[in-house]
């Protein structure tokens, strides 16, 4: 179902190539009835399958995206039972934002790779009181102790001296607070209990866990080992029971007393200890000085909706918001959303977001942020530098940059409520399973988010690593990141609900799941099933999700031709867990994303 019926999309879905045949005729002939995506869904079972990426194994079926239809709450997250937990909520009456806490508390206990209570994130709310729009911001802060030079490009990326002050039960209790209607206490027990009485694992969490616990860079990480590994040596597998007794332990305090349990009574205490065991830098005081904050989202309009994203410290509201503004300046829906004239288009929009993400994007609260980023003035200026026949060099649109010479996890939920209150929370450890430092006797572990500062001043590479002024490390400032929780609104209601993991990816996960739904009408299972793009200055390479499938050969050999050096490596990109409402019916469709697993559900 779309947003509205606004006829047919002009698209194609991702398909292998022994089906291209049935697939020109299926192309030519379909409709927007979604029974066309039901035929195509069953065909990308097939695709699907044959792609191996790091969280799923390559010789299991992979489900098709399949759209859950509810009319009164709708819950979608990486983890079925989790998602479980916030449905259960919405049902006692809570609304969008108690079930969005209840699922926050719940993936840190039954998706370990990214849920947390020692990370952060961002949690766009919509609510439907009358009130505007709101981000709960909750992303780490550097320690006071660290400073532009605590690292070099050489240091580990994992261990306790790249965990950032965590921000997620500051940033839960404040939306708790400020929307809520249940009790703090029944949102946080659910999650206590799944820790208690343990869960059936499913593949991805059960790969996940086995790929970390074997890895090297794991070793030496006991209390990991001990928290998520088995004792009789053998690897999980779906189905098996994960139980996190002293993580239970943790939300037991934390139910009964809330986030001051964790910010300054007794897992404050444990945390301290912890870090210094390892020369980490989180101290009693910076726990006590954390703050969550409520802050205005990035508000742009493309073609007549209403786009909501995270501000600063995430550029994902800004770059999307720009990236939309640049797009809306070219006639798109005159070419197929799968032409290299949409796709050179949409990359070279992204190859300018991202510069402007490196040159200018930082802690608002410590760099000044151009304001002109999300004019449509400064996006006519963009538009007029895009060469249709030729794609930009990134290195020549940036010599004012001197040169030098991201993995999983995060993860994204949606929920939305009978009200139409909407939330879109994207949270994260950094990488999977973040610094793997497990708090000893806490059983939850911490972030190795220090990684997304920039970490040489400097130093700014054409592999991507960035050195410019704004994300330099400073005491008490929050790492700039890529996070783009999204909530799109027509006539003051939100109709879309998105948001992905995937580092720099994410935003252009957001912008292709963005532009396949309000501009190309696409149903949300299409979107979801549609290839994703991604550009991100540096390197200067497009990465495309199909670029080995035969039938859009064609369309990667024009790429190349206009001088794009796409990535002949197609790997998988976000996972992004979403809910579209028909403003027609008032009907609320829940699709996740098949990418690594997930469970859409409502009532
Ligand atoms: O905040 C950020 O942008 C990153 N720490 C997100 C990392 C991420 O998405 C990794 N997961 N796939």
């Amino acid at each position: 179902m779309r947003i509205e019926k606004l006829g047919k999309a002009p698209f194609r879905h991702n398909l292998p190539t022994d089906h291209v045949a049935a697939t020109e005729r299926d192309a030519s002939s379909r409709n927007s009835s979604s029974i066309d995506c039901v035929a195509l869904g069953g065909m990308l079972v097939l695709v699907l399958a044959v792609v191996a990426n790091d969280v799923r194994a390559a010789d299991r079926p992979l489900e098709r995206p399949e759209t859950v239809t509810a009319k009164h709450g709708m819950v979608v997250s990486v983890s079925s039972p989790a998602t479980e937990v916030g449905v259960a909520i919405l049902k006692r009456g809570g609304n969008s934002v108690d079930a969005a806490v209840g699922v926050a508390l719940a993936l840190a206990v039954t998706y370990p790779q990214a849920g947390n209570i020692g990370g952060g994130g961002f949690m766009m709310v919509h609510p439907s009181d009358g009130r505007p729009p709101m981000c709960v911001e909750y992303r780490e802060t550097a320690p006071a102790s660290a400073h532009r030079d605590t690292f070099s490009l050489k240091d580990n990326r994992l261990g306790h001296k790249v965990v950032g002050v965590p921000g997620t039960l500051r940033g839960l209790e404040l939306a708790h607070k400020t929307y809520g209607k249940l009790t703090w206490a029944e949102l946080a027990v659910p999650a206590e209990k799944l820790a208690r009485d343990g869960f059936a694992l499913d593949h991805a969490v059960a790969d996940s866990l086995n790929e970390s616990l074997k890895s090297e860079a794991t070793r030496p990480f006991k209390a990991f080992h001990l928290a998520f590994g088995r004792t009789d040596q053998r690897d999980w597998k779906a189905g098996d029971v994960l139980k996190q007794p002293d993580l239970a332990k943790t939300l037991a305090l934390i139910a009964k007393h809330g986030a001051d349990a964790f910010y300054h009574g007794p897992i404050a205490g444990q945390i301290v200890a912890e870090m210094r065991t390892g020369r980490g830098l989180i101290t009693a005081d910076d726990l006590r000085n954390y703050r969550a904050k409520l802050r205005q989202p990035i508000r742009g309009t493309f073609h007549g909706f209403d786009i909501y994203g995270p501000p600063p410290p995430s550029s994902g509201g800004i770059c999307l918001v720009q990236m939309l503004n640049v797009l809306e300046q070219f006639p798109l829906k005159k070419h197929d959303r799968y032409s290299a004239q949409t796709l050179h288009l949409m990359v070279e929009s992204m190859r300018r977001a991202y510069l402007d993400r490196a040159r200018h994007l930082g802690d608002a609260d410590f760099v000044k942020i151009p304001p002109h980023l999300i004019t449509k003035d400064y996006a006519k200026k963009l538009a007029a530098s895009i060469d249709a026949e030729r794609a930009t060099s990134s290195e020549e649109l940036a010599t004012d940059i001197p040169l030098a010479e991201e993995p999983p996890s995060t993860t994204h939920f949606s929920v939305m409520d009978s009200s139409g209150m909407a939330v879109s929370n994207t949270y994260t450890l950094e990488q999977s399973f973040g610094s793997r430092v497990v708090v000893r006797g806490a059983g939850f572990l911490l972030n190795n988010e220090m990684g997304d500062f920039n970490w040489k001043a400097g130093h700014t590479d054409r592999r991507g690593r960035i050195g410019t002024p704004a994300n330099l490390i400073a005491p008490g400032k929050r790492m700039l990141s890529s996070q783009t929780p999204t909530i799109v609104a027509r006539d003051g209601k939100p109709v879309l609900v998105t948001g992905s993991p995937g580092g720099r990816t994410i935003i252009n996960t957001v912008l292709c799941m963005v532009v396949n739904v309000t501009l190309f009408d696409m149903t949300l299972e299409e979107a979801m099933a549609a290839p994703r793009l991604h550009h991100q200055w540096l390197p200067d390479e497009v990465r495309f999700e199909s670029t080995g499938d035969a039938i859009y050969a064609d369309v990667v050999a024009k790429l190349r031709k206009l001088g794009h050096k796409v990535n002949p490596k197609s790997a998988q990109q976000g996972d992004a867990h979403s809910i579209l409402r028909d403003s027609s019916t008032g009907e609320l469709h829940g699709v996740a994303d098949t990418r690594r697993s997930g469970k859409a559900a409502g009532f």
